[in-house]
Order: structure tokens, then C-alpha cells, then sequence
């Protein structure tokens, strides 16, 4: 079901902890919040509708997903924050779909404890981005955005 406005809807689903963004770990993910991030994301997309969602419990991303994927969103950008490495649930709901899904993360995974080097959701993703810090979730647009008009 596309919006009736014909709009390009994008939703950023955000795992545990990514609440507590700004607050958290500054010296590994930054100052800014996610509130910020969507309000950049906002003024730098002004064309596309970017909806957003938050959870600390693995069911409720699960359903969020799915409930992305049957109200038409046109792509799907998931930072499942430590559930990136322990999630098949995740890994399923993203194979269910057939919504593109750009895995994001806010540091650099690869640089970090060998445990985050493993992402189990990846395989199912149309990419990974890592790194950027908050840039990562435009650069995670972007690339939807690139697949979206190519379809
Ligand atoms: C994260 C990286 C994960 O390993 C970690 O558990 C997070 C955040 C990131 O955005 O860098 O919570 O997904």
C-alpha cells in the first residue's frame, strides 16, 4: 500500500539503547541525539516522509518491521544496536519483507570488540553502513533513496 500522497516514506527503526543516544558513550557515539539526526534528516530530505521508531525489546522491532513493510514504507533504514549480533528473529523479519532494509551503525563495528564483527542480520540487508557516526543513518538514506528510483 503506497501513501496516498505518492510521497517516498522512509522508516528508521532504532534498536536498545540508541534512546539513550547523546547521553551514551560519547566518546563512541557521539553527542548528538536522535532527535537531532531525524531533524537534519528532515530538513535534508524534504521530499521524502521519515517516520521513526524505537525499541529496547527484540518482539517489538520484529513487529515494527513487519508493520513497516504492509503499510508500504518504500525502504527501511535498522540500526538493531546489539541485536545486530544475536538477532535471528531480526534476520527473519528482514528476509520476510520485501521492503529494502539498509543496516546501519553508528560506530565503526569492524573497530571494535570482535563479537560486533558479526552481524547476523547483514546477509538479509541490501547493505551495511558503519561508521559515520549520525552520518551513517543520511549516507543510509541516500542509499535507499538511490535504490528507490531505480525500481
Ligand atoms: C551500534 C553498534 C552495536 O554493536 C551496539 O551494540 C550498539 C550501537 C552502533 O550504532 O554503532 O548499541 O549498533
Amino acid at each position: 500500500m503506497k501513501a496516498e500522497n505518492n510521497r517516498t516514506r522512509i522508516m528508521v527503526v532504532n534498536g536498545p539503547n540508541l534512546n539513550l543516544l547523546g547521553r551514551r558513550e560519547p566518546g563512541i557515539y557521539g553527542n548528538g541525539t536522535m532527535e537531532q539526526c531525524l531533524a537534519a534528516l528532515r530538513v535534508h530530505y524534504p521530499e521524502v516522509d521519515i517516520d521513526a521508531f524505537q525499541s529496547n525489546i527484540e518482539g517489538e522491532l520484529v513487529t515494527c518491521l513487519q508493520r513497516a513493510a504492509a503499510e508500504g514504507y518504500d525502504g527501511i533504514v535498522l540500526n538493531a544496536a546489539a541485536y545486530t549480533h544475536t538477532s535471528i528473529a531480526l534476520l527473519d523479519a528482514v528476509r520476510a519483507i520485501s521492503t529494502p532494509v539498509v543496516e546501519v551503525h553508528i560506530s565503526n563495528v569492524a573497530a571494535r570488540e570482535s563479537f560486533r564483527h558479526i552481524s547476523l542480520i547483514a546477509p538479509a540487508c541490501l547493505g551495511s553502513i558503519s561508521g559515520f557516526g549520525l552520518d551513517s543513518y543520511r549516507l543510509a538514506v541516500e542509499a535507499l533513496l538511490a535504490r528507490i528510483q531505480t525500481v
